[in-house]
């Protein structure tokens, strides 16, 4: 059964772009064939606790002797690396917050990204490499290249380091930025841009989902 692991942590439960993108995404990758299933963790309102431990970011064989986290953490852990390595393919809503990723999603990820579990270390673990990661990443400002604020947006990057570089996973990513035009007076000028890239994000979602629920 080909399954989408469908994250969002947007804190907008109303107006959320990312939201309404990865919504389209998973619309299309059901709409792919009636075994398509969707495993959904929204990590806004059903959020992880940060990580209970140090020691949870190694596998045990790598743990100091003396490490003991709370089992409920590791049961919880254990969970979540099962929910990843049950996905075809992996769908994350990404919005900027403080110029990185929300902290809900940073909680995520400090549950899956296990060295010499999954991703090498002492061993080349990488179960998931070349499966693919699509972001949906939402910016209320602009990021371009060449301007002052060239950068700034550390919310993909470290997605692409830890999902892409660490996992091995095919990260593909989908941008809508100047999500604030319409509400700040300061950005209004940008409004038909705005809405332009959140059109284009929308149609490339769907396309992905398309070609992702159909392949393999
Ligand atoms: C806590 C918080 C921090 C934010 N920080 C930034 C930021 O650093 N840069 C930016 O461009 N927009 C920032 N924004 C605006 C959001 O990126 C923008 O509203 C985006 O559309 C949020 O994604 P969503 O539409 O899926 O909720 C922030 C919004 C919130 C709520």
């Amino acid at each position: 059964m080909p399954t989408l692991l469908h994250l969002d942590s947007s804190a907008d439960l109303a107006t959320s772009r990312s939201r309404a993108v990865t919504a389209a995404f998973a619309e299309e990758w059901l709409a792919c064939g009636t075994d398509h299933a969707v495993v959904r963790r929204d990590l806004h309102r059903d959020p992880l606790p940060h990580l209970a431990d140090a020691a949870l970011h190694w596998p045990p064989r790598l743990r100091p002797p003396e490490a003991a986290p709370p089992a409920d953490a590791e049961a919880l852990q254990r969970q979540l690396i099962e929910e990843l390595l049950g996905a075809d393919v992996l769908l994350v809503g990404a919005p900027l917050y403080n110029y990185t990723v929300p902290s809900t999603l940073k909680a995520w990820l400090d549950h899956v990204h296990v060295p010499g579990l999954t991703a090498p270390f002492d061993q080349p673990a990488q179960p998931m490499a070349g499966r693919p990661a699509v972001v949906v990443s939402s910016r209320g400002a602009s990021y371009d290249a060449g301007s002052p604020t060239e950068g700034w947006d550390h919310g993909v990057p470290v997605l692409d380091l830890v999902l892409g570089q660490a996992l091995g996973m095919a990260v593909e990513v989908i941008t809508t930025s100047l999500t604030l035009a319409e509400t700040v007076p300061a950005l209004a000028d940008q409004r038909d841009r705005a809405r332009q890239e959140l059109d284009a994000a929308h149609g490339a979602a769907r396309e992905a989902a398309r070609r992702l629920g159909t392949t393999g």
